[in-house]
């Protein structure tokens, strides 16, 4: 029995209809939810995506505003953007792309950010919120995983799920997200034993290690879900995730593909929480 290939594009595109009705809603309200991208110099990867996400923005109704500074911008020049941001009413959500260049501390531009407008998940206080179970913006990436799998149709409460990998992106927001929704969750990482035996066991195997095709089938409980999260670029230029996709075809019940899988999904959920941050703001419930 071949696994059935979780469809991340087609998830997206649901999801974003209904995140385009939310909208038009909004505004009857007088809401224009409203998102920021600081860009700070030339990556090419950072410019793709700072462009799919003021793109998913026009086609949403979302209010875009993306920021783009020179590579040599000071941290204190950076820093006041960010407040300035802060203070803006029409900005609803603030997303300043990583990686930053190296002179310029990653940290001190995170734990600036307002945590009320904070799009990525990634402040302190939101993640403090996530671990305790209070109300919180989600990381993207985590937070389209669960959608995913619950859009399959995979019950997640009581299932033992695997996260490969512990990054603060990735890896330990996934966790907590899994263990949110009544999962009983083990993390694996380069240090553990025996990785294989505890990932044969999982129900749902999530992914995150950053190593092209490293998870082959004898990691796979017959019948499991494997979401791939990695995006790996290959020396010929193809991408490839973390799971070795055709190895693992024939053992999962059901498995993403990459790219086509997770990756649709992250711009997504930052749309949505833009549009929850939105509501927050306004004092509508969400
Ligand atoms: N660079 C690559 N992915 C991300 C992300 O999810 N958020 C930010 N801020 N930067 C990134």
């Amino acid at each position: 029995m071949s696994a059935q290939r979780i469809e991340g594009k087609k998830v997206s595109d649901q999801i974003r209809e209904e995140l385009i009705a939310e909208t038009n809603k909004l505004k009857e309200q007088g809401v224009t939810p409203g998102l920021a991208v600081v860009l700070v110099g030339e990556d090419p990867a950072s410019k793709v995506y700072v462009g799919a996400k003021e793109k998913a923005c026009v086609q949403l109704g979302i209010h875009s505003e993306v920021i783009k500074l020179p590579a040599e911008t000071s941290e204190e020049e950076l820093l006041a953007v960010v407040e300035r941001l802060n203070q803006d009413a029409a900005i609803n959500g603030i997303l300043v792309q990583l990686p930053l260049p190296r002179h310029i501390n990653e940290k001190a531009v995170i734990d600036a950010i307002l945590p009320a407008k904070d799009v990525d998940g990634f402040h302190p206080q939101s993640v403090g919120n996530l671990v305790i179970g209070d109300d919180s913006l989600l990381p993207c990436t985590p937070a389209g995983v669960i959608e995913l799998i619950k859009r399959s149709g995979v019950d997640i409460a009581g299932k033992h799920a695997v996260v490969i990998g512990r990054s603060n992106i990735v890896g330990k927001p996934m966790a907590l997200l899994l263990l949110r929704e009544h999962a009983t969750v083990t993390i694996c990482h380069s240090r553990t034993a025996n990785m294989e035996e505890i990932a044969k066991q999982a129900d749902i195997l999530v992914v995150a290690i950053g190593k092209p095709k490293a998870i082959g089938k004898s990691f796979v409980k017959p019948g499991a879900i494997v979401i791939d999260v990695g995006v790996n670029r290959l020396e010929d230029g193809k991408l490839a995730g973390d799971v070795d996709f055709d190895d693992c075809l024939d053992t999962a019940g059901f498995i993403t593909p990459v790219p086509g899988g997770v990756g649709p999904m992250t711009i997504t959920m930052l749309m949505t929480n833009t549009i929850h941050a939105a509501k927050r703001a306004n004092g509508i419930g969400v």
